[in-house]
């Protein structure tokens, strides 16, 4: 009796582990590793995404945690070089590229874009009584221009046609480098992002940010281009969190809007 009783419960639990593994075959995880979300950053590009102590915060870590809340992920940012993020999206190292990144018709042959949550203004920064006083003026002297590699900024500066060409154009592997190099007087300008040029401005004296922007951008993430899944989740998490203000709060939060 107690014999056939053990070989009944073990015949059920052979059964029930092989139901396990039919639904775990059938139901592919939509992301790079089951119950994660996987962003890339470039984590020194306030206030998108910067290290508070050895948190990296900021308006895409908030969004980006806010998403992955609704779909039931939970989320692991990674700091990486600006200019490998699409690749490791490409290649399924990371499920998300977020980082205050440019939708570019060049990117689009790369990767999927979701539906954009900010828009960006290129800046020029420059010290403080620089001659250079205007776009025209950077674009026709014979200045250097300190730049994130990989960076809009970097595209279009590099440009002969509208830019000041590979020659004049220094690139850094980080933003505030390229601020650094600026203080001590190694280039004549940096172009960045609007926003991470005013935090930069403000914590580094003598440097002020030219009137006239450059070009205006929209900021979005980029997703595999197989993984369409994944898309159209994000992108109704991202039109629920608009609609019911997660979103706008987020960006109140870091860019206050004066008034
Ligand atoms: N918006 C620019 C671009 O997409 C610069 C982004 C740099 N982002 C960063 N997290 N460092 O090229």
């Amino acid at each position: 009796m107690k014999n056939i009783l053990r070989r009944i419960v073990s015949a059920g639990l052979v059964l029930c582990m092989a139901g396990a593994l039919a639904s775990c075959a059938k139901k592919k995880s939509m992301t790079v590793q089951k119950d994660k979300l996987i962003m890339a950053t470039n984590a020194y590009f306030p206030p998108y995404e910067y290290y508070d102590n050895s948190k990296i915060v900021g308006i895409d870590a908030e969004i980006a945690e806010a998403i992955a809340k609704k779909l039931g992920l939970e989320l692991e940012i990674q700091d990486v070089e600006f200019d490998s993020i699409i690749a490791g999206v490409q290649s399924n190292k990371y499920d998300i590229g977020m980082a205050g990144m440019t939708v570019t018709d060049e990117r689009k042959l790369a990767v999927n874009f979701s539906t954009t949550y900010a828009t960006g203004i290129q800046a020029v920064i420059v010290p403080e009584g620089s001659e250079i006083t205007d776009v025209d003026t950077l674009l026709g002297g014979d200045y250097k221009v300190g730049v994130q590699q990989g960076t809009t900024g970097d595209i279009y500066m590099s440009d002969v046609s509208g830019g000041v060409g590979e020659d004049r154009v220094v690139r850094f592997s980080k933003g505030n480098d390229a601020v650094l190099a600026l203080s001590t007087g190694k280039v004549d300008a940096v172009v960045i992002d609007n926003e991470p040029a005013k935090s930069f401005v403000a914590a580094n004296e003598g440097l002020t940010i030219l009137e006239t922007a450059y070009v205006e951008e929209e900021y979005a993430m980029c997703i595999n281009k197989n993984n369409t899944e994944l898309l159209e989740a994000i992108n109704k998490a991202l039109k629920e969190l608009t609609e019911d203000g997660t979103i706008p709060a987020i960006i109140e939060k870091y860019i206050p809007s004066k008034g």
